[in-house]
């Protein structure tokens, strides 16, 4: 709920995707990190200088050890934080130039989170947990439903539409939450430890459905502790002691979508 406050309904932050810079791949590039630092109080050094490009239509994850700063850093990627140092720049804008309000509706228009633990509004149905994640669109609200009950049905939900989250496995709370984050189409997809909560099975459906929406274009980072779900993911950057300590290709990943991202 809360990641929404500052934007007002319909608010326009001048920021628009086509701002974004091509790389000679013709790629766009979604995120771009440059000597990245967070202190918190403490001090706690969480990120000590992180560099990280993505581009368009990548699928990547982040792994690390516990404590290593990977919320931290989804969370800078993701502009629910600012960095202690450095330069974010999002799908082109430069974050430091953004009030905190322009910054929470760059936010609502391409950025989706998924939490570890599902983060839905207990209570509410699904199709309005999802439709929540349209509520700053300036869309109606049968506008609003309607794409959730399509993105509820992306997902194989659609015969869950008024299930509350309690009346749900822990697998279709997440597969809500992901719904929920792909409804306003967002240019970049995060996802901290989106299978943590789930036995094996469940968590093979959502990687498969997070591979799914990066096939069908979405940037996508996902934070993982499975050394086994990294393997399989195109691109992978480990994390350890707020540093970047190695930034892999797999090979044998099925590649991430036509842009030639990451290669
Ligand atoms: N709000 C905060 N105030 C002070 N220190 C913090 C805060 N948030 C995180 N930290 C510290 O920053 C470091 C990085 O935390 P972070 O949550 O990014 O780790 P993580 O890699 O996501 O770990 P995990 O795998 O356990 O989720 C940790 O040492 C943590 O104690
Ligand atoms: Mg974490």
């Amino acid at each position: 709920m809360s990641r929404y406050v500052d934007a007002g309904p319909g608010t326009d932050t001048g920021a628009h995707a086509d701002t974004g810079a091509r790389t000679d791949t013709g790629a766009r590039t979604v995120v771009a990190l440059a000597g990245v630092t967070k202190e918190y109080p403490g001090p706690v050094a969480a990120l000590r200088g992180v560099d990280l490009t993505v581009e368009e239509g990548e699928l990547l994850g982040i792994v690390g050890p516990s404590g290593s700063g990977k919320s931290t850093l989804l969370h800078i990627i993701g502009t629910l934080d600012r960095p202690t140092t450095g330069s974010v720049h999002i799908a082109g804008h430069d974050v430091a130039a953004l009030s905190d309000r322009r910054l929470s509706a760059l936010r609502a228009q391409h950025v989706g989170f998924v939490f570890q633990a599902f983060h839905l509004v207990p209570g509410v149905s699904a199709r309005d947990n999802v439709a929540e994640g349209l509520l700053y669109s300036g869309l109606s609200r049968s506008v609003r439903r309607r794409r959730a009950a399509e993105a509820l049905d992306r997902v194989g939900l659609a015969d869950r539409l008024d299930h509350k989250p309690h009346q749900l496995s822990g697998g279709q709370k997440q597969r809500v939450a992901i719904a929920r984050a792909v409804v306003g189409e967002p240019a970049l997809l995060l996802a901290d430890e989106p299978t943590g909560a789930l036995d094996s099975e469940s968590g093979a459906a959502v990687m498969r459905l997070l591979r799914d929406l990066n096939r069908e274009g979405a940037t996508i980072a996902v934070i993982t502790h499975d050394t086994e779900i990294a393997r399989e993911l195109p691109r992978e950057v480990r994390i350890r002691d707020g540093r970047v300590v190695a930034d892999l290709r797999n090979p044998s990943a099925a590649p991430s979508v036509a842009t030639g991202a990451g290669r």
